[in-house]
């Protein structure tokens, strides 16, 4: 018989390796591979001869499935990020950084559901259950009927979950402290993970109860053990924010029953997490028009977000030039720049550069190369854009504007926010644009002769 042999797994993507190494060679990853005991076979399947299988029974296409019923949070921006509410029976994994504010808001969203007479369990298993009672008085949320339970350990998870009354939602905070005596790993490690989510999962499709699983990001940005769980789950949602600021964002990046990037915008206060309507209003800076300040029409998701493009270009007493980004791409800024110079007679190269996006926002958007463009012209030439003009267009590297998808939702998101004007490619096709004034620019060339003519 042959000696179960001791694996070797690599905790940031799952692999498998012969032996110890330190450096994985599947993902590149250093110091992430660590001993696990052997998988114990699940009994009944363990024998020699795997039996002969039942024959399964094909269907078609087409049937007369309903909508799958959704348990909605009352927390709009939450069923709005989830596709209209959880689904029961359905695994949801929230990730995020550590300290973002991730087990604030499963414990608001649980709160509201138990208000609203759905039974809902927080289990934890980081944090002792005075310290969840603490941070639920913090919250004026003491008195929500929500069940609390410190475990790590899965089978006795299923044990106090599974028994008599099943709740319609359950929390798991979070999926690193996991731990399942069958496999002899340390808690944290992908194969602890793996069985641990397994488990839950299947106990959430089996008994049509609705398990969210909390997961910490690490350092480089992924879920410890992430394609080992994202895959299982039917909704991977990510929790996301700049720690100086307040504002948080909800992203789907996966979601089986509803669309993904999909996002819920959150502001945290000293309150607990409270929900941005009109995200637009918190990216727009101070509204006063000075020099070096665009805003640009962006698109987050699906959804269209104006935000303020701050630059600030001065003389520079260097030889190499400062270039310093916050929010944005470096080497997208160094194209810009690029072409500013060579084909619209920018002459700014010699000046150091800074670029902010206000609110703390990363823009990942080619579509906001026309405002940081104005941004920069009008910083360095003081001339001041309109406070009721946005801007969105992608620069090409020969100086062209190129028109951007979804311009119709920016043109409205602008309008709705009281613009007056919205500069964009020539090429943008528009359906509506009643009530503000359309300018249509070739290149960055005719931008820069546009700010020329503005006042100083
Ligand atoms: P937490 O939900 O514990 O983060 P996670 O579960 O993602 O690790 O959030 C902790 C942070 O949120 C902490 O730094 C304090 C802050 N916070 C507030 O600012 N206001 C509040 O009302 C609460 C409860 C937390
Ligand atoms: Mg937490």
């Amino acid at each position: 018989m042959a000696r179960p042999q001791t694996r070797y797994v690599c905790q940031s993507c799952g692999a498998l390796a012969p032996r110890w190494s330190g450096r994985c060679e599947a993902c590149g990853e250093w110091n992430t591979i660590v001993e696990e005991g052997p998988v114990q076979p699940v009994s009944g399947t363990g024998g020699k001869r795997s039996p002969k299988g039942r024959a399964g029974r094909l269907v078609g296409l087409k049937g007369d499935e309903p909508a799958p019923p959704r348990i909605e949070t009352g927390f709009c921006e939450f069923d709005r990020t989830t596709g209209g509410g959880l689904v029961p029976g359905s695994g949801v994994l929230i990730g995020g950084d550590p300290g973002i504010g991730k087990s604030t808001l499963l414990l608001q969203v649980l709160a509201a559901l138990a208000r609203a007479g759905r039974r809902t369990v927080y289990v934890s298993g980081e944090e002792a259950i005075a310290q969840v009672r603490l941070r639920a008085e913090r919250l004026g949320l003491a008195d929500a009927p929500v069940l609390l339970a410190t475990l790590t350990s899965v089978p006795d998870i299923l044990a106090t979950i599974g028994e008599d009354d099943l709740p319609d939602v359950t929390v798991i905070d979070s999926i690193q402290t996991l731990w399942t005596p069958v496999i002899e790993a340390a808690p944290g490690t992908v194969s602890q993970l793996r069985a641990g989510a397994e488990a839950l999962i299947r106990f959430a499709k089996q008994k049509g109860s609705c398990v969210l699983l909390v997961g910490h990001v690490t350092k480089v940005g992924q879920i410890a053990g992430p394609k080992v769980i994202e895959h299982m789950v039917d909704t991977v949602l990510y929790f996301e924010g700049d720690p100086g600021h307040q504002f948080r964002i909800l992203r789907a990046v996966k979601n089986r029953f509803g669309p993904t990037d999909e996002i819920g915008v959150f502001e945290m206060s000293d309150r607990g997490l409270t929900e941005v309507a009109n995200p637009s209003r918190l990216f727009m800076g101070s509204g006063s028009a000075t020099p070096g300040a665009a805003v640009f029409a962006g698109v987050e998701g699906t959804r269209p977000l104006l935000m303020e493009v701050q630059a600030l270009v001065s003389p520079s007493s260097l030889g190499t030039p400062r270039r310093a980004v916050v929010g944005w791409d470096q080497n997208r800024l160094a194209m810009v720049l690029a072409v500013l110079e060579t084909h619209a007679g920018v002459r700014i190269g010699a000046n150091d550069v800074y670029l902010n996006v206000a609110g703390g926002l990363k823009v990942k958007e080619p579509a906001a190369d026309l405002a940081v463009a104005a941004a920069l012209v009008s910083s360095l030439t003081t001339r001041t854009l309109p406070a009721d003009l946005a801007l969105f267009g992608e620069i090409s590297l020969s100086g062209a504007l190129r028109p951007v998808s979804l311009s119709d939702q920016r043109l409205r998101e602008a309008r709705k926010l009281g613009m007056k004007t919205v500069v964009t490619a020539t090429g943008a096709e528009l359906a509506d644009t009643s009530g503000i004034e359309v300018r249509r620019l070739d290149d960055l060339a005719g931008l820069a002769a546009w700010i020329a003519s503005l006042a100083g």
